[in-house]
């Protein structure tokens, strides 16, 4: 039996429609989810949508629709978008599904029947846009904001459901140090660590003053925190608590991607619900950085929104994978521009590999009737080229593991490079005009050869290439049915396939 994978995006709330952000987190996962399948684990892959609470209730009221009519709505803008982005999801979750309710009341019952759970009164400050009590000392970094900076929080004074967060302070503490691989990368693991040494209260888990929400079980006059809800859902969608079986099998998950914001949420209310609880804790919770347009913050406000539906449809799904992982480290801010997607087509793409493909190509065309000219014999050039790929494959594994997208694909230009290289060294055109066809069979075969392997290191990057590269070199499957046995051998490749060159991958971008 294959080894399972099971990771996960946040779930989106539905009172905003899709924005970069959220196309950013989900192409991440969808890279990595594709990563895994090719390694050959039976990958569990979800994302969806968060319904509950008081701000998505608030827009909705403000738009004069019900709470469910505003979800049923832009939910099906997530899901358009998932699918224009060829996502590759195992499953698609709305908080306000029954299965996700029956979820979220069997572990609130769980862990009051440990005790961890009390009825008090909150009284204090709350964040509705981002859904989050406000500890003391956040209140007094709001109010050293300058004005405009200030998010809007509201005075709060209602009975409430508190759960004992205090107590796991320092089960989490010791969580942390014995499990450095749980919040990734080190320096949001360190601000957790501080953040948790601050000290920790208890944490309320119900509200009263408004009632979109699940209700808590026996009392429903309140309605269980938003948090506490969406938290759940990463449960929900492997079967808990019905099915135990699936549950068994896929939890705990083994990546919760994140942005930065909702970090603490994830690696400190999360795993002390599922210790209260008594369930496993995810493997990793892995915190990326926020994008900025044009060097501004990104806001309805200033209008500088970016759609990822505009985007692809001007250039292509690929160009926007390959410019968001490519662009900025995993796990740090960065900016998004038109220019340095321009030049990241211009460059990278259509310069590097989609030149390799198609002089590669052209030259079997025009030399050997599109069929692949065997691999006669090799000299150390070729032998270069093959054991420049295996290093490739062992860097882009490396980086893959340490969610390095930026790093795996320089690894994997690199490799492009370098056989750009051997093109312009060996000048195949040369032979021909010799008519030294042997030679030259043998450095058009490494280059199919190697545009083969290269398709197979892009395709979780570039699904969509890699599916019309593979096309080009005659091969007639699906790249996304290839496993890792095949990737890592050189040399398969079979003599007298016929290709079929076709247009350019990439056009050049004139601006
Ligand atoms: N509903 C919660 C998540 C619950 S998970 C159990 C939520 N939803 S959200 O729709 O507001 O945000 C989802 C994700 O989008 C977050 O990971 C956030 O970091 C990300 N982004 C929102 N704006 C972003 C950028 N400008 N750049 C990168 N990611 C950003 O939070």
């Amino acid at each position: 039996m294959s080894k399972k994978y099971y990771i996960t995006t946040p779930i989106y709330y539905v009172n905003d429609v899709p924005h970069i952000g959220h196309a950013y987190t989900t192409i991440a996962a969808d890279t990595v989810a594709r990563y895994k399948s090719m390694q050959g684990y039976d990958v569990y892959f979800l994302t969806g949508t968060d319904e509950h609470g008081q701000k998505i209730e608030q827009t909705a009221n403000q738009n004069g629709e019900k709470p469910i009519e505003l979800a049923d709505r832009v939910v099906k803008r997530f899901q358009e978008l998932w699918k224009t982005l060829h996502i590759s999801n195992t499953d698609f979750i709305r908080t306000t599904e029954n299965r996700h309710i029956k979820a979220v009341e069997h572990i609130f019952n769980k862990i009051n029947s440990t005790g961890d759970i009390y009825l008090d009164e909150y009284e204090g400050w709350y964040d509705i846009r981002n859904e989050a009590f406000i500890t003391e000392t956040q209140l007094e970094e709001i109010q050293n904001m300058p004005e405009d900076k200030r998010p809007k929080i509201e005075k709060v004074k209602e009975e409430s459901y508190f759960f004992r967060l205090s107590k796991y302070q320092q089960p989490l503490l010791d969580y942390y140090k014995n499990n450095p691989e749980f919040i990734k990368p080190d320096y949001r693991r360190n601000e957790v660590i501080s953040f948790v040494e601050g000290g920790l209260k208890d944490l309320s888990i119900s509200r009263t003053t408004f009632s979109w929400g699940i209700p808590v079980p026996g009392n429903e006059r309140h309605v269980i925190y938003v948090w506490f809800d969406a938290l759940t859902n990463y449960l929900t969608s492997v079967g808990f608590p019905e099915n135990m079986e699936k549950f068994n099998k896929f939890w705990p998950a083994d990546l919760h991607l994140v942005g930065k914001d909702i970090l603490r949420f994830h690696s400190v209310y999360w795993p002390a619900f599922l210790m209260s609880a008594g369930l496993p804790l995810p493997k990793t919770i892995f915190a990326h950085g926020w994008w900025t347009i044009e060097g501004e913050k990104m806001s309805k406000s200033l209008g500088n929104v970016v759609d990822p539906n505009e985007v692809v449809s001007e250039f292509n799904n690929d160009i926007f994978r390959y410019f968001l992982l490519r662009e900025i480290p995993f796990g740090q801010d960065g900016d998004y521009s038109r220019a340095a997607l321009i030049n990241r087509i211009n460059g990278d793409l259509a310069n590097g590999l989609g030149n390799l493909v198609s002089r590669s190509l052209g030259m079997i065309e025009r030399y050997f009737e599109n069929k692949i000219p065997p691999r006669g014999e090799i000299t150390d050039k070729e032998k270069a080229i093959e054991i420049k790929y295996l290093e490739t494959i062992k860097s882009v594994d490396k980086c893959m593991e340490e969610l390095a997208f930026n790093k795996a694909l320089s690894s994997i230009w690199e490799f492009i490079a370098d056989v750009n290289k051997y093109v312009d060294e060996t000048a195949p055109w040369t032979l021909a005009k010799e008519e030294k066809y042997e030679r030259l069979g043998s450095i058009l075969w490494t280059l199919a050869e190697s545009i083969r392997v290269i398709a197979l290191l892009c395709y979780k990057f570039l699904p969509e290439t890699t599916q019309q590269i593979w096309g080009k070199i005659g091969l007639e499957s699906d790249i996304s049915d290839v496993r890792i046995q095949k990737i890592k051998n050189w040399g398969q490749t079979k003599a007298n396939t016929t290709i079929n060159k076709g247009d350019n991958l990439f056009n050049r971008i004139k601006e």
